[in-house]
């Protein structure tokens, strides 16, 4: 039976973007005005953490919420350059990008991965873990790759901090490309990354946790992805960055039936 929608997690991840605080200031002033009366997408903001104060500020009192896009393995000390959940849920964060791909690439290995998703959750904030296979073959090998990424990503994780999980599915090939994943490609993994949690965890405690998708999402694509895909939310690259577009796909999440 077809799962009933409670509401669509729509995340903005905007990278290393943009190059100035008051850019920043303004795409959220922005998104605050567009998306603040959604109730069934629930928007959340990464930036760069430097600018997290001040976009937690402008969402303050809305249902909008601000994310980290990375966290340290460490609470805190001699770790010249790095934030730590902790540091990140006191700037006002509930959100964590965890094991993103192009953090991955610069050798985040899955032990790195499952330590910082730990950190975050214990540190109250949601988890949001990526994973996603680099390319797709014809004999199935990828998901067999993605059941080892999943088990050894989570491979810290307790059934009770499954609570404060979201799986991000990312398939590593259609990141900042020209075209998404099909929505046909979106369900049949989406089944897949659930029974391997279910097989890791329980079934219950699986169906419960968020299964978002991303990868060259926009306004045309974001309404199969979501309701063929069966997805419950979506990560966004550089759409997130355009106001205009990203209220678009918001408003396409909360108007789904
Ligand atoms: P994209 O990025 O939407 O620009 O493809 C997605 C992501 O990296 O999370």
């Amino acid at each position: 039976m077809k799962k009933k929608r409670m509401q669509s997690l729509i995340v903005g991840n905007w990278k290393m973007n943009p190059g100035s605080v008051l850019e920043a200031k303004d795409i959220v002033a922005k998104v605050k005005r567009g998306t603040k009366s959604f109730l069934k997408a629930k928007v959340v903001l990464c930036p760069p953490s430097l600018y997290l104060s001040e976009v937690q500020k402008a969402l303050n009192g809305t249902r909008l919420a601000a994310g980290v896009q990375n966290v340290f393995t460490e609470e805190g000390g001699s770790y010249t350059g790095e934030v730590s959940a902790k540091q990140a849920a006191s700037c006002g964060a509930t959100y964590a990008i965890i094991g993103h791909s192009e953090r991955r690439k610069m050798a985040e290995t899955d032990a790195v991965v499952t330590k910082k998703a730990l950190l975050a959750i214990r540190n109250g904030l949601t988890a949001i873990v990526c994973i996603g296979e680099a390319e797709r073959d014809t004999q199935g090998k990828y998901l067999a790759f993605l059941k080892e990424q999943i088990t050894q990503s989570l491979a810290t994780l307790s059934v009770g901090e499954l609570k404060k999980l979201v799986i991000a599915y990312e398939p590593v090939w259609t990141i900042g490309a020209s075209a998404a994943m099909s929505p046909g490609q979106v369900h049949e993994t989406g089944i897949y990354v659930r029974k391997v949690l279910s097989d890791l965890y329980d079934p219950v405690s699986a169906s419960k946790v968020p299964v978002l998708y991303g990868g060259s999402v926009n306004a045309e694509n974001c309404e199969a992805i979501l309701k063929e895909g069966e997805v419950d939310g979506l990560l966004i690259g550089r759409e997130s960055l355009v106001p205009a577009d990203f209220i678009a796909i918001a408003k396409i999440a909360n108007e789904l039936k």
